[in-house]
């Protein structure tokens, strides 16, 4: 038995089709309505979670792998972890992106970064030695700039649409993002077999 644990949404969609092209019993899963917790025929023990949390169910033991995000992986201070596989779904980069005149402007004041990735602003603009105010934001990043709480925002961009329909611009792009397969060494060392089935199995798949 596998204790699997997933980022709900996306990830969750994107990682239910692979599944199904690798031959998996996906049933349980699209059949699901509020459930958090399934278990499939193939002996897999699901558990659906936001991003964060995937990676505090690995922490904390509950789990032998996650799949998440290399955006959260990097936000997150937890480093005990096995990456074993780039899923290459869920793709997207990290951007700067503000309205049109953020590079020509002057600012008089330190800058003001609205995002969900506190950390990742923080070394973004110590990487650059730019001294700035990093504000937290817990989703829609985008209305940062909109409301006139910042000047521009750090946040993960994939189609770009969000940004245009808010007038917004990418200034930088600067770190690819994809899912990531992520197994606890404990649970890797006693379940080696079975991860690695899986693996094998998820990278046969043509995408
Ligand atoms: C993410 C991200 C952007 C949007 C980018 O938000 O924060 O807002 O997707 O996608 P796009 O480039 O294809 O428009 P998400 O939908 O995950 O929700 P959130 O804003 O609540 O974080």
């Amino acid at each position: 038995m596998l204790k699997i644990a997933v980022t709900k949404g996306r990830i969750q969609k994107q990682l239910t089709k692979l599944l199904l092209s690798a031959n998996y019993d996906v049933q349980p899963i699209l059949d699901m309505d509020r459930e958090l917790q399934i278990t499939t025929k193939d002996g897999f023990e699901f558990i659906f979670g936001k991003a964060p949390d995937v990676v505090t169910f690995l922490e904390q033991g509950v789990v032998d792998i996650g799949f998440v995000g290399k955006d959260t992986l990097a936000e997150s201070d937890f480093e005990d972890y096995y990456e074993l596989l780039d899923l290459g779904i869920g793709k997207c980069d990290f951007a700067l992106a503000a309205y049109p005149d953020y590079t020509t402007k002057t600012f008089n004041r330190r800058k003001r970064i609205a995002s969900k990735y506190p950390k990742i602003a923080k070394n973004y603009f110590a990487a650059r030695e730019e001294d700035v105010e990093i504000i937290k934001l817990e989703g829609s990043v985008e209305l940062g700039p909109v409301v006139g709480l910042s000047d521009a925002i750090i946040d993960i961009v994939e189609t770009g649409n969000t940004l245009k329909a808010n007038g917004l611009v990418v200034i930088d792009k600067f770190m690819p993002i994809s899912t990531r397969l992520i197994a606890s060494p404990a649970s890797f060392k006693f379940k080696k077999n079975e991860m690695l089935q899986l693996i094998e199995k998820l990278e046969a798949v043509e995408k």
